[in-house]
């Protein structure tokens, strides 16, 4: 295949950005957009040009580490069949000959670093601000000490499968990271582990998502159509309904 890329670069976060055109060669169908993002760097490094920085990790998946914004959806949703990861796609989901835009996510919680890269840490302050539970360690409790019924044990893995890859605030013309923030709420409530501080978690994580800069939730529903991990838009009511709960309840936190 053939394509011509247009790329954001952009120094740093101070610098101002723009789009850069390359035309790129001999892109085999079967590699994954990173690694036709790895073509162009070896081009552009033999070229004596300053490589493209993208962050990835484990490229299959799992890590939440990839994600740009390819031809204006996150992860390219608008070329796949179904909502996947930046690793996961692969160029056949494009023509021989198409010219691709890649940019970095856009959202006032993730203030870019450098061309494709964002500050992602905001995710790590929510998490810090209550996506845990608090207990004395010691040995291992026996297995199945703690029944959960088969439906909350389904919901709260569902949740739990979320990879904090940001899609969903890239993807939501808010730049709410709502989806994210409830499925880490969702997991937890609906585990006896997360009872003690179920409703100071709510209040402590909503706060510091609205600190962080993310937006509020419209229920416009695009984070849910953009999440590679199939996190439901009704996780959003879970959270909802748990803070309103929360404001009449205390755990003494
Ligand atoms: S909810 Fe989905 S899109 Fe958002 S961070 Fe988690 S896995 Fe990524
Ligand atoms: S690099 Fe790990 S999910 Fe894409």
């Amino acid at each position: 295949m053939n394509i011509t890329l247009r790329v954001w670069r952009q120094a740093n976060g101070a610098a101002k950005g723009g789009m850069q055109t390359y035309q790129l060669a001999d892109v085999s169908p079967d590699m994954s957009f990173l690694e036709m993002l790895d073509l162009l760097n070896e081009k552009l490094t033999i070229e004596g040009i300053e490589p493209v920085a993208f962050d990835h990790d484990c490229r299959e998946g799992i890590c939440g580490m990839c994600g740009v914004v390819i031809n204006g959806s996150a992860h390219g949703r608008s070329a796949s069949p179904v909502p996947t990861t930046t690793c996961q796609l692969h160029m056949r989901s494009f023509a021989d000959g198409a010219t691709i835009d890649v940019e970095p996510w856009r959202a006032g919680g993730f203030p870019v670093i450098k061309d494709l890269v964002v500050d992602r840490t905001a995710f790590d302050r929510i998490i810090q601000a209550g996506g845990y539970i608090s207990v004395n360690t010691g040995s291992a409790p026996d297995a199945n000490a703690a029944p959960v019924p088969k439906v909350k044990a389904d919901r709260a893995f569902d949740a739990a499968t979320c990879i904090g890859c940001g899609a969903c605030v890239a993807a939501c013309p808010n730049g709410s990271a709502m989806l994210f923030t409830s499925a880490k709420i969702t997991h937890l409530a609906m585990l006896p582990q997360g009872q003690p501080e179920r409703w100071s978690r709510v209040k402590g994580m909503v706060a510091q998502h609205d600190a962080e800069g993310f937006g509020g939730c419209t229920n416009i529903g695009e984070c849910a159509a953009v999440c590679p991990k199939g996190i439901p838009l009704d996780t959003i009511g879970q959270l909802n309904r748990d803070l309103m709960t929360s404001l009449f309840k205390s755990d003494g936190k």
